[in-house]
């Protein structure tokens, strides 16, 4: 049997929240997605346990545990201390929910096929290995797997089988885009928004809960040591309020979302306003300044709006580069 490492409870929550919101009416439904014609092409579940026995499917094998069980392979407590590369006890899979399957949850599925690619943090063209190594640097708050080590290797090769499932031109990478506030995003409103919608998984203090076993989570963390880094994507409020609206509370997904866009926005503030650890380094961080996405929350700045500005919002008339994709 395959294990799918989401445990009951978590469904049986998921459940009752969605149940919660449907019954306090319809809410905002807005979506840039659904205008996409893309859309109706069928989304692909492609499934590695499916492959034929061979080195392959056990590489693949290998890279979705990777994806899946990142604090178990390669966390900071795995006994060996030189396979240590992830900082935090999250999984890849935490933010790139199903393993990287699930549409506008940051999926992997078609991610092999836009690399390499030229990107603004750099200013360069970045690799499919880069780009995961800056989410182990950042996301991970963690440092680089060796280009060529079996970890890597295996990463990759999961996530071209993944992308191999997609037909040319499918979208769902990322997450649907939230409109702008004309205001700047009110981490007071978002902490009532969270005690509201997010506290019962993700805890009052944001640490989550721990897996059974101990190793690591049912519900991860949103801020502290054991979180992302402020260098993240996910530290920037609107790349945050995206994901946010499309697939949380656990269980929502982009078609029907439970927040406004405005609680996605406070609630993103509320969660990047509170402790988590720093990433040294940031002003060397999109080189061109041209190319800095309006959200990005440390200078320098092309612009002559403030850090606080750039933060929070209102980013809708700032002048400079939008967030890539
Ligand atoms: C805290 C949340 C989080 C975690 C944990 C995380 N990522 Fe990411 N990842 C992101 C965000 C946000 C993006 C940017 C998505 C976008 O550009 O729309 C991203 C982008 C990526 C991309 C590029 C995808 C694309 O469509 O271009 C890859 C590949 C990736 N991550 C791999 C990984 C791997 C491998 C791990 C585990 C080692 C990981 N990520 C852990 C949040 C996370
Ligand atoms: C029903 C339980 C539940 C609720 C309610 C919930 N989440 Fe989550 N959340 C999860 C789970 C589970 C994951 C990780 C998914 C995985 O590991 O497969 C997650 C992941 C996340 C992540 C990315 C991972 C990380 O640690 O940063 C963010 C951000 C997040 N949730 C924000 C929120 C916000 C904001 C709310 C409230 C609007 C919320 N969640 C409500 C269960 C929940």
């Amino acid at each position: 049997m395959k294990k799918t490492f989401i445990e009951p409870t978590r469904l049986i929550v998921s459940a009752l929240m969605l149940m919660a919101a449907a019954a306090c009416g319809p809410g905002q439904q807005s979506s840039s997605v659904g205008a996409n014609s893309a859309t109706s092409l069928a989304w692909p579940r492609p499934d590695p346990a499916t492959l034929a026995d061979s080195p392959h499917k056990q590489e693949v094998l290998y890279g979705e545990a990777l994806v899946r069980r990142t604090y178990a392979l390669v966390g900071p407590r795995v006994a060996n201390a030189a396979m240590r590369y992830s900082g935090n006890n999250l999984a890849c899979g935490s933010c790139h929910l199903d393993g990287g399957r699930q549409r506008y949850a940051l999926s992997l599925i078609g991610a092999a096929d836009a690399y390499p690619r030229n990107m603004a943090r750099e200013n360069s063209v970045q690799t499919l290995e880069q780009r995961i190594n800056g989410c182990f640097e950042r996301s991970m708050n963690g440092r680089a797997l060796p280009t060529g080590s079996r970890e890597m290797t295996a990463i990759v090769a999961y996530i071209r089988f993944l992308s191999d499932a997609a037909p040319a031109g499918l979208e769902g990478r990322g997450a649907p885009a939230v409109h702008l506030l004309q205001r700047a995003a009110d981490p007071g409103r978002g902490a009532a928004v969270y005690s509201a919608r997010c506290a019962v998984c993700h805890g009052a203090n944001g640490q989550g809960a721990r897996s059974a076993d101990g190793s690591g989570y049912t519900y991860p963390p949103l801020w502290g040591e054991d979180s992302f880094n402020d260098g993240a994507g996910m530290h920037r409020i609107i790349t945050a309020a995206n994901f946010i609206r499309a697939n949380m509370p656990y269980g929502t997904t982009f078609e029907s979302p439970v927040l406004t866009e405005e609680e996605a926005f406070d609630v993103a503030a509320y969660i990047n306003t509170q402790p988590r650890p720093h990433r040294s380094g940031l002003d060397r961080d999109y080189p061109d300044r041209g190319r800095k996405p309006v959200d990005a929350p440390f200078p320098p700045y092309a612009d002559h709006f403030s850090q606080r500005e750039h933060t929070f919002g209102p980013w809708t008339s700032m002048q400079q580069g939008q967030p890539p994709r």
